[in-house]
């Protein structure tokens, strides 16, 4: 084990979780053993230093993992916060690890949930197979408990928006939106306060499936319509227009009976006016998941990029949404408006940085 090489004390007045996050024993363990893909620094308290213990990429033998692993256990190893696209990474695919890991921040698990849901997602719209959707809720589930536990995290899930041309960042991007929407809507009743919770978690899992699944049915139309950069002919709307019923038919065939999940598929095109698809639905007539699902879908394809045309603005894609009451639930919108200008009212906006 080689001694630490560099050796710094954090900036004065800053506290150490600023530039370094702790590595507990649980994330050690997310890592290669043999081969950390991060700086691995030790922590001298007597110094109140910090130094590089163990370079990334370089391979730890058995002796050495020991004492790393011990470390560990002794809360003196830090990573440098810098690093974290590469332990976000691998904090994704053990997700479960952000509802105990008390020293990521907000941003920080706002991006490992994007990561970890785009790659579930990608994978089940791939291969629309029972094992790849239980995979997606079990992703789902663990949001829910994140989210139930504190619904003023919801506000971080807006920072880690993407905006790849890509249909796992839509589907997450819109789950992100609709459910800060949904928590906002529903906060009048606070989750976590009183009683299991049960009932409130398995109704944002429902809202944030329907939400994460709406467009299912866009995987049976052909690539090269949507990908057509302009003047869709009327078979391609046609052909598009399908994707609602392509979607219901896969969730039926998958047994996904839950009425929420089915009211974002199929009413996620419908607009108050009667303008929409496939029913020409009005007003109430639509349901508040669909009407949900219809906001949040819009934003999310008004600020994703198109083979055409570049990202849209979000103050454009709210200002839009909030002109066309005719169309978009008034009350859905002011509440978008406000959860991307001020967070959730009544918690503290979340702090960008990392
Ligand atoms: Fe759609
Ligand atoms: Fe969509």
């Amino acid at each position: 084990m080689p001694q630490p090489e560099t050796s710094s004390a954090p900036p004065p007045g800053q506290p150490l979780s600023e530039t370094y996050l702790q590595i507990s024993p649980n994330i050690l363990e997310i890592f290669p053993r043999f081969r950390p893909p991060v700086d691995i620094y030790l922590h001298d308290e007597a110094l109140g230093r910090v130094g590089l213990l163990h370079g990334a990429g370089r391979r730890l033998g058995a002796e050495a993992q020991a004492r790393v692993a011990g470390l560990a256990a002794e809360g003196r190893l830090f990573l440098l916060r810098e690093d974290y696209h590469v332990y976000a990474r691998h904090l994704s695919r053990k997700l479960g690890l952000v509802l105990v890991e008390d020293g990521l921040n907000p941003c920080e698990v706002a991006e490992i949930f994007s990561l970890a849901l785009r790659d579930k997602v990608a994978r089940f719209l791939d291969q629309p197979r029972r094992e790849e959707l239980d995979r997606l809720r079990g992703d789902i589930a663990i949001l829910a408990e994140y989210l139930w536990a504190d619904p003023c995290r919801v506000a971080v899930l807006t920072r880690a928006l993407h905006r790849d041309h890509d249909p796992a960042v839509h589907a997450v991007n819109t789950l992100f939106i609709g459910i800060g929407l949904f928590v906002m809507l529903t906060s009048s009743a606070p989750a976590g306060a009183g009683g299991s919770g049960g009932a409130e978690r398995t109704a944002l899992s429902a809202m944030a499936l329907g939400l994460a699944l709406h467009d299912l049915g866009m995987t049976s139309v052909p690539r090269f319509i949507t990908d057509k950069e302009r003047y869709l002919l009327r078979r391609d709307r046609e052909s598009i227009e399908r994707h609602i019923e392509a979607g219901l038919r896969m969730i039926e065939r998958l047994k996904v009976r839950d009425p929420v999940v089915r009211q974002c598929l199929e009413e996620h095109h419908e607009r108050l006016d009667g303008s929409g698809y496939p029913r020409g639905l009005r007003g109430e007539a639509i349901s508040l998941p669909g009407r949900l699902c219809a906001v949040a879908d819009t934003f999310a394809a008004m600020i994703g990029s198109r083979p055409h045309r570049g990202a849209g603005s979000p103050d454009e894609a709210v200002a839009t949404l909030v002109h066309e009451s005719r169309r978009y639930d008034r009350r859905l919108t002011g509440l978008l408006a406000a959860l991307l200008d001020s967070g959730v009212p009544g918690c503290a906006m979340p702090r960008t940085g990392r």
